[in-house]
């Protein structure tokens, strides 16, 4: 008898977890993501489905019944810096337990059915989201991605061996059960729902360049301070979002030479911004980063920006949408967007018809200790995401 739902989740709870904070540091290729790789090639194993690994660290748990285009169930393994328990792992989880069900119903897919983890979904160690589900499905080539670099200098080619993946070779249907990173569903009072597409978005490197100096003997008008350029571009980035109803963050920043006692000589600092409309994105960041050169020439200091990558506008299947939503006990499951990127954009983008679950998460919080999902909904969710095998596999 495989584990069930919850003490699936039992066993993940510790991996990687923050004393300090009770978040999640599970970066790729670190040791707790790989505990968590190895313990999902172990449900795979002990539920008899033949385990597909690529050479960039996806797996796939295949269940070879049936014949035709195959239906993929899954999500990631991976977190953000500190993140939440649910955002990745409730979909690994849910897929493996959906499956179970489906099992003890006593129901035999029409065709072959898979459970997924495609690695470093959030960027949080090589900067590229959805990275793995990138190389995959062939929309970023193993060329360009092999000198991605970490924090401290490693490169994705150092800790994966790279080529080519013919892991979705065969795939007919994608589904991606994730945990609600907003609270629509909360408003609207229901425990799960469909999503309607994804948000266009994209990831800036702003790097602004000055002259250190000595913090106590420069003259405030002597100096040619990068972290002012910064300090103003964060606010100016703000208030522009806000005012066009959209969505700019800089989350993270990386300071030279870091000292105290030190003006900086540059300031590297990362943009995340997220419009409605992928016109409303190019127009926010080339408005965010014509404010930033302007403050650049006012400080005497450097402005270069770089788009690192964009993810245009994701519209999943609607009548897959419309399939898996309408017809329940209760009323139809509400269809919503979501602002948040998911391998299952990347997948839908590469031609493969997908669609996604969610599951309410009470807080509304997400990429922060403060996610959260009660046991009964992600019991519902297992349910549903059952149903839609059942539905798609026949
Ligand atoms: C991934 O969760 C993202 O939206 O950045
Ligand atoms: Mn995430
Ligand atoms: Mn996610």
């Amino acid at each position: 008898m495989p584990d069930d739902f919850e003490r699936m989740w039992a066993d993940l709870a510790p991996v990687g977890r923050s004393a300090r904070s009770g978040g999640y540091f599970r970066q790729p290729f670190t040791t707790p993501e790989r505990e968590l790789s190895a313990w999902f090639v172990g449900q795979c194993t002990a539920r008899g489905l033949r385990v597909e690994a690529d050479a960039f660290g996806n797996v796939v748990g295949w269940w070879d019944v049936g014949t035709g285009p195959a239906l993929l169930t899954g999500s990631h393994l991976d977190s953000v810096l500190d993140g939440g328990a649910y955002d990745g792992p409730l979909g690994v989880v849910s897929a493996l337990a959906a499956l179970d069900l489906v099992r003890e119903r006593g129901v035999v897919p029409g065709r072959p059915v898979g459970v997924s983890v495609f690695v470093e979904e959030e960027g949080s160690r090589f900067g590229l989201a959805c990275l793995g589900s990138r190389l995959a499905t062939g929309a970023t080539p193993w060329e360009s991605a092999r000198g991605l670099t970490d924090r401290d200098g490693v490169h994705l080619g150092d800790v994966v061996e790279g080529g080519t993946s013919s892991l979705l070779d065969g795939v007919g249907t994608f589904v991606e059960l994730h945990v609600e990173q907003g609270r629509d569903l909360v408003d609207r009072g229901a425990a799960v729902g469909v999503a309607s597409g994804i948000w266009p978005h994209g990831r800036y490197r702003f790097e602004f360049t000055g002259a250190a100096n000595h913090a106590g003997t420069t003259r405030m008008e002597d100096r040619v301070d990068p972290m002012l350029t910064y300090a103003f571009t964060a606010l100016g980035a703000n208030k522009q979002a806000r005012l066009a109803g959209q969505r700019a963050t800089f989350g993270r920043v990386s300071v030279e030479p870091n000292g105290t006692n030190a003006v900086p000589s540059r300031v590297t600092a990362w943009l995340d911004a997220r419009c409605s409309t992928e016109a409303g994105l190019e127009e926010l960041v080339g408005s965010i980063s014509t404010q930033a050169a302007d403050r650049a020439d006012r400080d005497g200091t450097r402005l270069t920006v770089v788009a690192e990558s964009v993810s245009p506008t994701v519209v999943f299947d609607d009548a897959l949408a419309a399939r898996v939503a309408a017809d329940h006990e209760g009323g139809d499951w509400p269809v919503i967007p979501t602002q948040a990127g998911h391998d299952a954009g990347i997948l839908s983008a590469a031609g493969i018809p997908t669609t996604m679950l969610f599951v309410r998460n009470p807080t509304g919080v997400s990429h922060s200790p403060d996610e959260h999902a009660e046991v009964a909904d992600c019991l519902v969710g297992v349910s549903a995401l059952a149903d839609t095998l059942e539905r798609l596999a026949r």
